[in-house]
């Protein structure tokens, strides 16, 4: 397996490197949500092509200078599994060699971000498209593989490829598990043995939303009432936020009419999770 630490470097390597490349843009703290990622990305990219990864905890998608300190970087351990998940090529650049200290360039959504986390953490999704559209200039790949998870985060990438014409097909993977049905992610870790013990049902408050669907309920509030309910009897989690949007254009609906998401973030202390459901007509 190849590493680069800076672009220089990463653009020697992929010189070298046969086509079509499949990139999986990641910060680290790989699980196996991630390592999913990297076998649809082998998938695509055949045996004969390049699977690359990045490691890069962007500092300018952090809302809060708590998260961004406390958030993990095994970045030993992340290779050993890259390199074990057959990855050919990882980047891992330190900050300073991705932004110039007078960078004055920013890439600014303000359509699909104005709900769901995008409310909530100011800024976010525009320093996501900045570095995602920096890595796909430095990348030049192929595809990319995003989980759904971030489901809102997946569907601001396609806009952005769709609006600026980016010559990258992206490629959407299901949320991945744990056997509680806790979604996979690396603030999975941070959580204290109780939180951790609650989570599950963030999952268990979005299926039971789902469950008035085969009922011929459509109206939203029945749904979003339905999910609070069962977020609120923890005594642990706060939520952040809960809604219903249309699947496309991320902003609320008042009936289920087209495929739309439930999406939900809460905390337990300091540590926010995320998780989405979709709901069919
Ligand atoms: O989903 C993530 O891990 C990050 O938001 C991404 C896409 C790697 C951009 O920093």
């Amino acid at each position: 397996m190849r590493t680069a630490a800076t672009p220089e470097e990463l653009r020697r390597e992929i010189a070298a490197l046969p086509s079509p490349l499949v990139l999986v843009p990641t910060m680290g703290a790989l699980h196996q949500g991630h390592l999913d990622l990297m076998h649809r990305a082998r998938e695509i990219a055949g045996p004969q092509g390049t699977v690359a990864a990045s490691i890069f905890v962007n500092p300018i998608q952090f809302d809060r200078a708590g998260d961004l300190a406390a958030y993990p970087q095994p970045l030993e351990q992340d290779l050993e599994k890259c390199r074990a998940a057959g990855v050919d090529l990882v980047f891992t650049p330190a900050a300073d060699r991705m932004y110039f200290p007078d960078r004055s360039i920013t890439i600014i959504e303000n359509l699909l971000s104005r709900h769901l986390c995008g409310a909530t953490r100011p800024g976010h999704f525009d320093g996501v498209c900045t570095v995602v559209m920096k890595l796909f200039n430095l990348f030049r790949p192929d595809a990319a593989v995003f989980g759904e998870k971030d489901y809102q985060q997946l569907a601001i990438i396609c806009r952005m490829v769709r609006d600026l014409d980016v010559p990258v097909e992206i490629v959407g993977y299901p949320t991945v598990r744990e056997p509680d049905g806790l979604a996979m992610s690396s603030r999975n870790a941070r959580l204290a043995p109780d939180h951790r013990a609650d989570a599950p049902r963030i999952r268990r408050a979005l299926e039971g939303a789902r469950s008035l669907l085969p009922l011929g309920e459509r109206s939203a509030v029945p749904f979003l009432a339905a999910a609070r309910k069962h977020l609120e009897e923890s005594p642990f989690l706060k939520v952040d936020y809960l809604e219903l949007v249309d699947a496309e254009t991320l902003q609320p609906v008042a009936r289920i009419q087209k495929p739309a998401v439930l999406a939900t973030a809460a905390f337990y202390g300091e540590v926010r999770l995320i998780d989405n459901i979709l709901l069919l007509p």
